[in-house]
């Protein structure tokens, strides 16, 4: 039986994807996704034997993967997954910008080369890899670029991780507008806390990554400016950009920041007010 007939048709076949940071989590799901609706997956990242095990099992179930191990941080990497894709495939026609590390220490603390090292991997990466793939998207007029951002790119919260992924999301969105009628759609999916090696340390009930695989897969045939998933988190996402004061005061009483005591109990009195005013209606 063809990968995944018994869950859905495959409508994905003949096309070339890239998928990086493909050794585990979100991009190992997202492989197995593509693959099952039919598409050649490249698998790039750097743990080998991880990156072998993903392109193993999506070949034992019937799909079409091959491994490039690479390095994000490291440009001639980058451009190197592009070339062989190319040079074994002909053509990319999608592309999932995944790879990625999480940072969450003070900035005060945090080491010079290991920041240039997180926007290397999480920002430059991106924008390297859809530099080379575009050309020949471009010239075929189809493609699909798929950008995995993060919540943490539409609510400020650690200042190096979400200013790599604010990064990502304002290339993604910005990109989208430079392509349009071009054949090249853009997307940008912002997850939330997803259960992977990234969140170990999150003790919430989190999504499992086939979540973020479906919604990556799907944008391939309809592409959308942003998806945020799971869908609840487009509230706080709304907060942040209308209301950020009010956000702050969210931040702080879930103890995500320590955002400034005084700042938050005037808005607390005022929160409390209005409440009253309406309760009293
Ligand atoms: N999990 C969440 O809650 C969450 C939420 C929002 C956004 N995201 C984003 O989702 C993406 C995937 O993360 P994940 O949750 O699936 O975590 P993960 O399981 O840790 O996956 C990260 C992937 O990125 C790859 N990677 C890291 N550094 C790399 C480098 N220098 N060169 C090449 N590949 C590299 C890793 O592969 P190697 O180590 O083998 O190189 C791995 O395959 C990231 O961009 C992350 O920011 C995750």
């Amino acid at each position: 039986m063809p990968y995944g007939t018994e869950r859905a048709e495959a409508t994905l076949t003949d096309e070339v994807a890239i998928v990086t940071g493909a050794s585990s989590g979100i991009g190992a799901a997202t492989a197995r996704e593509l693959a099952r609706r039919g598409a050649t997956v490249v698998l790039a990242a750097r743990r080998v034997g991880l990156l072998d095990a993903q392109v193993e099992s999506i070949k034992r179930a019937g799909g079409q993967a091959t491994a490039i191990p690479a390095d994000m941080a490291d440009a001639s990497d980058v451009t190197m997954i592009a070339e062989r894709t190319l040079a074994s495939f002909g053509r990319v026609d999608v592309l999932v910008n995944n790879a990625g590390v999480f940072w969450s220490r003070p900035l005060a603390s945090s080491p010079p080369d290991q920041i240039t090292s997180l926007a290397q991997v999480n920002l430059l990466g991106a924008m390297l890899l859809t530099r080379a793939v575009l050309p020949s998207m471009m010239q075929c007029r189809h493609g699909a670029i798929i950008t995995v951002g993060s919540l943490s790119g539409r609510v400020a919260m650690e200042p190096l991780y979400s200013a790599t992924k604010y990064g990502l999301r304002g290339f993604s969105l910005a990109l989208r507008r430079q392509l349009a009628g071009t054949g090249v759609s853009v997307s940008l999916v912002s997850p939330g806390n997803i259960n992977t090696d990234m969140t170990r340390h999150v003790a919430a009930r989190m999504p499992e990554p086939s979540l973020v695989a479906t919604a990556i897969a799907d944008l391939v045939r309809h592409p959308r400016r942003e998806v945020i998933v799971p869908s609840r988190h487009y509230a706080i996402a709304w907060l942040e950009q209308m209301l950020p004061t009010l956000a702050d005061l969210v931040h702080r009483q879930r103890g995500w920041s320590p955002v400034r005591e005084e700042e938050t109990a005037t808005w607390m009195s005022l929160l409390q007010a209005a409440m009253a005013c309406l309760a009293a209606t």
